[in-house]
């Protein structure tokens, strides 16, 4: 069975058709990315999943659970959690609180909720501050534990980010573009640590730009364009199907030739 199963799922803003009858499923321990041109509704399909929109037709099935009626904060509770395509780190706290807020995520019903909710963010909680340790060294940022979360650079504050979903011990891990704005090293070492996460056995569902990331870490890629289907497979079968590279993966920039598209 698999983990996440979305079936026939089409999505309308007014005029727009979002995503038109969306189907795939991905398996436990997999990395499956969804990419897409800007607009493909790659965003919009992770809202569907996390809740956020509740699709025109169709059905998303987490764990052989349909999700129909659950809130984001259930499907929080079942095991998905999320990153933003913008930075969500809570500036003046340190690396380490940050991520013991997101274990405080999975019980209660959201992230703000989880902030006011908290009875402490206390250091002296001792499992805590070992669990999120933990959470900190997969995403190598364990010997940046005492800095302020917005002195960091932003590649580590985007695997700030990660670390914090991570530590809410999801199921499935939506990650909306955690290479954007990253430098060729910092985009390195994110592949490093979403192979690591998948390893050590959260489904990583991930949306992103750059190509060569995707290529090289993904177990299957699924193609998105004008919120259609347009191919899924292995990196290799998708990077050589030639709908897909006319629709996507042949627009280069002369300044970002590592890049598909203008992010
Ligand atoms: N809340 C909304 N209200 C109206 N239209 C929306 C909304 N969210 C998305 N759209 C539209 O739906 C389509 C898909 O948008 P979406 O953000 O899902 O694309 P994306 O693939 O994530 O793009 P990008 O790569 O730029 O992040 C676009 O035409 C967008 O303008
Ligand atoms: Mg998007």
């Amino acid at each position: 069975m698999a983990l996440l199963d979305v079936t026939n799922v089409s999505l309308a803003f007014g005029g727009v058709k979002a995503l038109s009858e969306i189907s795939f499923a991905v398996n436990e321990g997999e990395i499956f990315s969804i990419i897409g041109p800007n607009g493909a509704g790659k965003t919009s399909l992770f809202n569907v999943v996390g809740g956020v929109y509740i699709p025109d037709q169709g059905e998303v099935h987490f764990a052989g659970d349909n999700l129909r009626d659950l809130s984001p904060a259930k499907r929080a509770a079942r095991g998905i959690q999320r990153t933003f395509q913008n930075l969500q780190t809570l500036q003046s706290m340190t690396v380490l609180e940050n991520v013991m807020v997101g274990m405080h995520l999975r019980q209660s019903s959201g992230f703000i909720s989880a902030l006011l909710g908290l009875p402490r963010i206390h250091e002296e909680n001792e499992f805590a501050v070992r669990a999120s340790m933990e959470f900190l060294k997969t995403l190598n940022l364990e010997h940046l534990s005492r800095q302020q979360a917005g002195t960091l650079p932003y590649g580590a504050q985007k695997r700030l980010e990660i670390a914090r979903a991570l530590a809410a011990q999801p199921k499935l891990l939506l990650l909306d573009e955690p290479a954007a704005g990253l430098n060729p090293q910092e985009t390195i070492e994110m592949a490093e640590v979403i192979r690591r996460i998948a390893k050590q056995g959260t489904t990583v569902l991930l949306v992103e730009h750059d190509m060569r990331l995707v290529m090289d870490v993904s177990d299957r890629v699924f193609v998105l364009n004008f919120g259609r289907a347009l191919a899924c497979g292995t990196a290799k079968q998708v990077s050589s199907n030639p709908e897909v590279i006319e629709a996507y993966l042949g627009v280069e920039t002369p300044e970002e030739n590592s890049r598909a598209a203008v992010n």
